[in-house]
């Protein structure tokens, strides 16, 4: 067997063998197929990117039919009940596990840059009172490459390390102060005596004692929803990240071009989308009427279905696992009952069945969330802290993979060519 594919070109007759290089052929190579010597060269099209490979990576693996998700080759559901999403963090970046001083030093490294600059808390407050928070979230970590010029410098090794750790410690502090904005609250300042997720949990909602001490459930629920988040390989928004570090932009303008694309209710926001479903259902009496209605087509079951996952969506599993956990302390949401009532229902269901249909991360998660006393519109925040490891490890790869160029897609024109101007005094005359 050869690893090449043979393709006729039925308008010139002439045939080209085209290497296939790990289950893809090279753009260029067919690129090189053309009508006539002067012709531009054969595209593909493929808007979304469905089909099209963008870069090699080693950080995250998915199979979809088999409902796998690995980082850096580890099982997330082994760094879910066994890591630390600092630990996974450092995996993420560094491609391997840390040695016991390397990840003391990764903590206390980002444990001490959760501070901002002042002037960033003073920005942040100048935004009204209702302002969205990951609008506010992509506005403070894009102006953050103001108040760190040096981040430009992309092609030194530490530098680049510097501005990754700065990042991970400080979207914490900026999606906290977002949050406690849209309250109308002060805002709190880090407490470095905390573990990353207890000092998070912090500056959401400590009033006036002299230190907030969070239940350490909901520390390790919240810590287990970042593992979850933290990296899903070439996602909208890592893509965004990648596309725009592509031009040698510092890490901040890209990440925050990451966090814009997460802002999409096709992205980020179907958790928030699922509540509000649970919430219309109201009880489980009224699921087989609403199940009729997504069958006949007149909505979707939100929380259900996905691109890749064609089988359980592995992260839906461990979400399910620590909503236990979180209404332990909280009490649990009413909507769990209608949720799970759904998903049995579902599971069994034809239509859902012969779709492969099936949870995915944000069937559970808004519930949690909700628990946990956030508004939706924090949810996508939560999402967004998350996956900044992921990002920054996807923009490390970029700026070290010499194979990566400018991003920069092809078009089929479908517009007027040579067309004569006529000045607008003459055209209006
Ligand atoms: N409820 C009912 N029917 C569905 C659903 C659903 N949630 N999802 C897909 N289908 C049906 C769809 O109508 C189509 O049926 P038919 O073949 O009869 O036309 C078939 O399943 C295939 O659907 P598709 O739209 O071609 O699938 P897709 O891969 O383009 O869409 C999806 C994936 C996630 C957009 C979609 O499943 C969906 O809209 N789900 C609900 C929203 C949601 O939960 N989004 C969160 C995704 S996970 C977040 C993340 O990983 O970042």
């Amino acid at each position: 067997m050869t690893d090449s594919l043979t393709v006729r070109d039925n308008r010139t007759g002439v045939e080209y063998d085209v290497p296939i290089i790990d289950g893809t052929i090279r753009a260029a190579d067919i690129g090189n197929i053309k009508a006539a010597d002067d012709a531009p060269g054969l595209a593909v099209y493929d808007p979304g990117f469905v089909n099209t490979a963008s870069c090699r990576s080693s950080i995250t693996y998915i199979d979809g039919d088999k409902g796998i998700l690995e980082y850096r080759g580890y099982p997330i559901e082994q760094l879910a009940e066994n890591s630390s999403f600092l630990e996974v963090a450092y995996l993420l970046v560094h491609g391997e596990l840390p040695a016991k001083e390397q990840f003391e030093h990764w903590v206390h490294e980002i444990t001490y840059h959760t501070f901002v600059h002042e002037n960033i808390k003073g920005f942040m407050q100048g935004f009204r009172y209702d302002a969205h928070p990951m609008g506010m979230l992509m506005a403070s970590v894009g102006a953050m490459s103001t108040f760190y010029p040096d981040a430009s410098l992309i092609g030194d090794p530490e530098n680049r390390r510097l501005q990754i750790i700065r990042m991970i410690a400080k979207m914490p502090t900026l999606g906290a102060w977002a949050f406690r904005h849209a309250q109308g609250k002060p805002y709190v300042y880090p407490d470095n005596e905390l573990s990353y997720t207890g000092n998070f949990l912090s500056m959401l909602f400590k009033m006036s004692e002299p230190r907030y001490a969070a239940d350490e459930r909901i520390e390790k629920a919240l810590d287990t929803l970042f593992i979850l988040h933290a990296d899903h390989e070439q996602n909208a928004s890592a893509n965004a990240v990648r596309a725009v570090g592509s031009t040698q932009v510092d890490p901040y303008s890209a990440v925050a071009a990451g966090v814009g694309a997460l802002y999409g209710p096709l992205h980020g926001g179907a958790n928030e989308a699922v509540l509000r479903m649970l919430k219309r259902i109201g009880s489980v009496e009224n699921i087989p009427a609403f199940i009729e209605g997504v069958k006949n087509g007149n909505e979707r079951l939100m929380g259900f279905g996905h691109r890749v996952y064609k089988n359980y969506d592995p992260r839906a599993k461990l979400i399910k696992k620590a909503c236990d956990d979180v209404f332990e302390v909280t009490g649990v949401n009413p909507l769990l009952k209608i949720a799970r009532e759904l998903e049995k229902i579902a599971l069994e269901d034809e239509y859902f069945v012969k779709r492969r249909l099936y949870p995915n991360v944000d069937f559970y998660s808004g519930l949690i969330y909700e628990a946990l006393q956030f508004p939706p519109e924090m949810f996508t925040v939560l999402f967004a802290i998350g996956r900044t490891p992921g990002w920054l490890a996807q923009w490390l790869e970029l700026t070290t993979d010499k194979e990566q160029k400018i991003a920069r897609p092809k078009q089929i024109y479908t517009g007027d060519r040579q067309l004569t101007f006529t000045p607008a005094s003459q055209r209006w005359a």
